[in-house]
């Protein structure tokens, strides 16, 4: 029950270097499972997220090795998984990103039992897609009172066309057909950079994917799937959150180890608001002087602005001057944080989809709670930015995807602290 405090108003200045991609590696690990010898993956982000489904594997059979105890550098032999079965529910609904095994377990076995995953809720999220691309390779799919089982006599490559584009849905039929005999066409598929990061790992094991980053996917399949060694591209979200602190907070910041064609729609937004955004090979400085200046974001699919980075730009346009207006398109609700954002201050009305942000001049610190991980992070961002201590409840969410995130924020210059829940000034929020 641990808290952060924050106590606002420093600016920002220095360095900050960004981790591994979280969601390009809880669908990588999970894939490690369709290889016929051991893989080592580098660059992993030390997040819990990733502890999960490594606990999972090994729990499965796998032996995950640390390379010169090194948590982000793994070697992950899968040939000791010999069930299709996933037995442990617990570490599953843990996390949401768990739903891989189906995919992976699928293509390996030809079936799966896997416990329901779990994960952040911010509302409803289906696998309807995912459960269709399956059936139309071939499976069959029972939902069981605690678990979902699919079976399968013969799976065939087919074409697949996804009505509602879903990264996840994306991931597991990519992961379902890459040892699919015949050939795979999925249509209106995902194009976010994690879904390139998963093809590119599993081409380089021997698999034939092609036109991943694109709407259509080709897929032949193959038998086998040999080692390699791989490292996961940055993550787009966590450098995203440091842009928009840096904005939020003020200062100057060089954000290191990013792809910044990953961040195109997000320096994009910022520019709007009025702060300067150079880029560099494989670095992004950002520099906020000037008071900010409201814009309008609207969430779509990649390559369009993330909805993952959509609760720390309403933090962010929360003090800039005048009226923003941020239009959720991806999840049909995600806005259940803005009472939290509200409680500093904020001026926010929101009706169905779509946000109305007032700029206020400044936000005041106040006991929140960090709802879900994104959410979690916009909590930081308003801390950041406010005048006064903010105290952020519920961090187990934040710290499921962003590691080490008081060092990195603390060698910018931010003053915040992680306390137990004793120490904290009040219990009661
Ligand atoms: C992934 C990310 C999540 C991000 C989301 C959208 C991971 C682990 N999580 O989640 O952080 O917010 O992409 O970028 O990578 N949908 C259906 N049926 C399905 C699946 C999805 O209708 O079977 C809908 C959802 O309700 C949502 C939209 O499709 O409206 C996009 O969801 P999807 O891209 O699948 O999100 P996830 O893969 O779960």
């Amino acid at each position: 029950m641990d808290k952060f405090v924050i106590n606002g108003g420093n600016k920002l200045y220095g360095e900050v270097s960004i981790s591994g991609a979280k969601n390009a590696a809880v669908a990588i690990i999970p894939a490690v499972v369709l290889a016929d010898e051991p893989c080592v993956i580098e660059n992993l982000p030390k997040i819990k997220d990733v502890a999960v489904i490594l606990a999972i594997l090994k729990h499965m059979g796998a032996k995950v090795t640390k390379i010169d105890g090194d948590d982000s550098r793994v070697e992950i032999d899968p040939r000791g998984i010999t069930s299709y079965k996933v037995t442990c529910e617990k570490l599953v609904g843990d996390m949401r990103a768990s739903y891989y095994l189906l995919g992976a377990l699928l293509g390996k076995f030809g079936k799966a039992l896997v416990p329901f995953s779990g994960g952040c809720s911010f509302c409803e999220r289906p696998i309807d897609l995912h459960l269709k691309a399956f059936e139309t390779l071939g499976a069959e799919c029972n939902i069981l009172p605690t678990q979902i089982e699919l079976t399968s006599d013969k799976l065939e490559g087919k074409p697949i066309y996804f009505d509602v584009v879903s990264v996840g849905a994306t991931m597991n039929a990519m992961l379902a057909a890459v040892k699919t005999p015949g050939r795979t066409v999925i249509d209106r598929a995902a194009k976010e950079p994690h879904i390139v990061d998963l093809a590119n790992f599993l081409n380089s094991m021997g698999a034939n994917i092609k036109g991943a980053g694109t709407d259509v996917i080709k897929i032949r399949g193959v038998e086998y799937l040999h080692s390699c060694t791989y490292s996961i591209i940055p993550d787009q979200i966590e450098a995203g959150t440091y842009m928009a602190a840096v904005a939020a907070a003020g200062g100057n910041v060089l954000i290191k180890d990013v792809i910044p064609e990953h961040l195109v729609s997000i320096t994009t937004k910022l520019r709007d608001t009025g702060t300067v955004v150079e880029e560099y090979d494989e670095a992004i400085r950002v520099i906020r002087e000037n008071d900010l200046k409201s814009c309008n974001v609207k969430t779509m699919p990649h390559p369009g602005f993330p909805t993952d980075m959509q609760p720390q730009f309403v933090a962010l346009l929360s003090t800039a001057n005048g009226r923003s207006r941020v239009m959720e398109c991806v999840w049909e609700s995600r806005f259940s944080y803005l009472p939290q954002l509200r409680k500093m201050g904020a001026d926010i009305i929101d009706n169905g989809n779509t946000a109305y942000i007032y700029g206020k001049q400044y936000l005041n610190g106040a006991k929140v709670r960090a709802l879900d991980l994104r959410a979690g992070a916009a909590m930081v961002i308003a801390g950041l930015a406010a005048k006064g201590i903010t105290e952020i409840s519920d961090i187990k969410y934040i710290e499921r995807g962003y590691e080490k995130i008081i060092d990195k924020l603390t060698a910018i210059g931010a003053d915040i602290r992680r306390v137990t829940y004793l120490e904290s000034l009040d219990d009661e929020i």
